[in-house]
């Protein structure tokens, strides 16, 4: 069977992705957020799994706003990378894992979750950046097959936190129902606080965030029962990325360990946070 060995909640600024491409990790503006990751990089590569399952938004760069899907999950055999107007990343495209994404948008849709299914998506910096954060020399390819889970968080209304938690709990059955054994990775992408345009432009929430970094352990259902306006009121417009966390959150089951944590202001216009979890099974 398989299951669900960790859980990675991380921010995807493409400027963290532009730092890396670029070989601008050591310089002095960007060098202490990266020292905060590599502990987590280090225990992850230890502890490689054969698909993650990647939680994230499209930000109108593969996907147009024309249809405005709430929940997706991606079949292709393979994802190319993005090019969000000034080339893709160069890094590698991205291999799928076509039988277990149908298996998890079967089961998904069992449960009462009605995904949108994409059979040909390429993945913008809401992915490839946290593949990044996970692992930041993959060479010719990245160390496992992964499956986009889409999530609407830039067009009202999006879904609740609620809801976000409840699909993560959904998605953890899913993952444990697929007769093969394979190792999951679950990764939850997106904030902390940050607004990135209008009169409250460059908004943090440092409160906010600390408070959200432990309550995603210890208390996942305060996450959940917050309103979006509150989301957006304390984390900022595109804070309300974090509700993207409560997925992973919900898929990794009630006993976990917290193996490492960083928050660092700023990325960009951004507080970015990183959390890694241990899942320890039922
Ligand atoms: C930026 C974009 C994002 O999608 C995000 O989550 C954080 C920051 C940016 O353009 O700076
Ligand atoms: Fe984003």
């Amino acid at each position: 069977m398989a299951e669900v060995i960790w859980g990675l909640a991380t921010s995807h600024v493409p400027s963290i992705g532009a730092a890396m491409d670029h070989g601008k990790t050591a310089d002095p503006y960007w060098n202490p957020l990266f020292d905060g990751y590599a502990p987590a990089r280090a225990w992850m590569a230890r502890h490689t799994p054969d698909v993650a399952v990647i939680v994230y938004n499209d930000h109108a760069n593969a996907l147009d706003l024309t249809v405005t899907p709430t929940f997706g999950i991606g079949t292709a055999a393979s994802y190319q990378v993005a090019d969000e107007g000034w080339g893709s990343r160069p890094v590698p495209a991205v291999t799928g894992a076509p039988a277990f994404s149908d298996h998890l948008v079967g089961s998904l849709i069992d449960d009462s979750f009605d995904i949108t299914v994409y059979q040909d998506l390429d993945v913008d910096h809401g992915l490839t950046v946290p593949l990044s954060v996970y692992c930041p020399d993959p060479g010719e390819s990245w160390p496992c097959a992964v499956v986009p889970l889409l999530v609407n968080v830039i067009q009202y209304p999006q879904p609740t936190a609620a809801r976000c938690l409840a699909l993560g709990h959904a998605l953890g059955a899913a993952i444990r129902s697929f007769p093969e054994d394979l190792k999951v990775a679950v990764f939850g992408t997106g904030g902390m606080s940050h607004q990135l345009a209008g009169e409250r432009a460059g908004l943090i929430n440092q409160e906010f965030d600390r408070m959200f970094l432990d309550a995603i352990e210890h208390d996942p259902e305060k996450l959940a029962s917050l309103t979006r306006e509150e989301y957006i009121r304390e984390a900022g417009s595109e804070g309300i990325e974090l509700i993207m966390w409560l997925v992973m959150r919900g898929a990794l089951g009630p006993r976990i360990r917290r193996v490492y944590e960083t928050y660092h202001v700023p990325a960009s216009n951004t507080a970015a946070g990183m959390v890694l979890f241990e899942n320890l099974g039922r």
